[in-house]
């Protein structure tokens, strides 16, 4: 017999359920871990236990789909100096390389698992981590690894900067090659940062395709810098991604609305390098699906809160308090290809966040503020 736990007094349900987004005066029933009804109160079934919400919102744990986790050291000098007016060019990558070569297994894994507990404790219940901190085949290898113990959504990151002790054609060579061979078994993706000063329009289809090649989906830091191909190369190569999207020329904005390739905008980066934020409404307007992701890294953007991504698209990147709460779960649920999480429905995997306020509107109304009350991961309270 399984238990039954019906969760009720909801002040308004967001579901992320484009066909039903929003339910006032909501419950839902959870059963073996999965959502097993959801809906108005008045019509809720029995349940063999129950949880009061006492009038608060209920959302779909927030789907991170964007991270760095596998790192060691500390660039709060880089952010010190970018803050006196240095900008970000994304060299500092070398140093949280060499920190991470150095660092044991035990330290990365741990620190990386205290970053996931930070992100759960905020109300994330999926995330995505990427390798690019080891830029050899052992250490991308090592990093991939690590990541596997801590989500299924790995990607594989060799292609972040040419490493130091390496010229850009056989780092690319071997990224392609004996990188990939050796990090494909623990990656579900292939991510390039497809930008100046990293990886061109020839490298980043080369090492994508043989990503592809090897069965994996791909991914790309796109358009972060500078405008650049790396978004016509995603939605070519048929990315279930394009991240960053800063600097778009309208070409790039017409190939993401004809392809299934999600612009996944990562606001931490751009309030992290002071840097002008993507133009969330002329995506949204094009038709564009659009995520939400922290881009949790020691770099650019050292935040783990999902919910202050929300509050930075609503009020730096005009997205309303809708559309960010609906990229910040269902859309990026779609930039990883899920349809078993990032929406409460029937069916779907029972992750979801009570939130210390009367609806979603909230997370960017009261930035800042911790609003998560209790956050429940495959039906089971956290
Ligand atoms: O997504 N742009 C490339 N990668 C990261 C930054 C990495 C770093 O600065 O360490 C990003 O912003
Ligand atoms: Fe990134």
């Amino acid at each position: 017999m399984t238990t039954t736990t019906l969760i009720d007094q909801i002040g308004l349900l967001y579901t992320g359920d484009p066909e039903r987004e929003e339910v006032p005066d909501a419950a839902l029933v959870i059963e073996d871990g999965s959502v097993a009804w959801c809906g108005p109160a008045a019509g809720a079934p029995a349940a063999d236990e129950r949880v009061d919400a006492g009038g608060r919102a209920v959302i779909p744990g927030f789907v991170d789909s964007h991270a760095h986790l596998i790192f060691a050291g500390d660039r709060t000098a880089e952010f010190q100096a970018r803050m006196s007016g240095e900008p970000y060019t994304g060299g500092g990558i070398r140093t949280t390389v060499a920190a991470t070569r150095e660092a044991g297994e035990a330290e990365l894994a741990t620190h990386a698992y205290s970053l996931v507990r930070e992100m759960r404790a905020q109300g994330t219940t999926t995330v995505e981590i990427k390798s690019g901190y080891g830029l050899s085949v052992e250490h991308e290898r090592r990093s991939l690894e690590i990541a596997t113990t801590l989500t299924d959504e790995t990607t594989f990151l060799g292609a972040h900067v040419v490493p130091a002790d390496m010229d850009a054609d056989s780092y690319v060579r071997l990224v392609a090659g004996e990188m990939l061979e050796a990090c494909a078994p623990y990656a579900k993706w292939v991510d390039v940062f497809c930008e100046r000063g990293a990886f061109d329009g020839d490298q980043t289809r080369e090492i994508l395709s043989a990503g592809l090649k090897a069965g994996l989906g791909v991914r790309v830091h796109a358009n972060q810098l500078t405008e650049g191909p790396g978004v016509r190369i995603a939605c070519e190569l048929g990315a279930a991604s394009a991240d960053h999207c800063t600097h778009l020329t309208a070409a790039d904005v017409d190939a993401l609305a004809s392809s299934g390739t999600v612009a996944t905008l990562l606001p931490g980066a751009e309030f992290s390098t002071r840097s002008p934020y993507p133009d969330a409404r002329r995506l949204i307007d094009a038709g564009v699906t659009v995520a939400l992701a922290t881009d949790c890294n020691p770099g650019s953007s050292f935040t783990s809160s999902m919910a202050f991504c929300v509050a930075l698209a609503v009020r730096e990147m005009r997205m309303t308090p809708l559309e960010a709460i609906r990229a910040a779960t269902y859309g990026g649920a779609r930039a990883l290809r899920r349809t078993d999480v990032g929406w409460l429905r029937r069916g779907a995997r029972a992750d979801l966040v009570i939130l210390d306020a009367p609806s979603y509107v909230h997370l960017a109304y009261r930035p800042g503020v911790p609003l998560v009350h209790q956050v429940f991961h495959g039906g089971l309270l956290l």
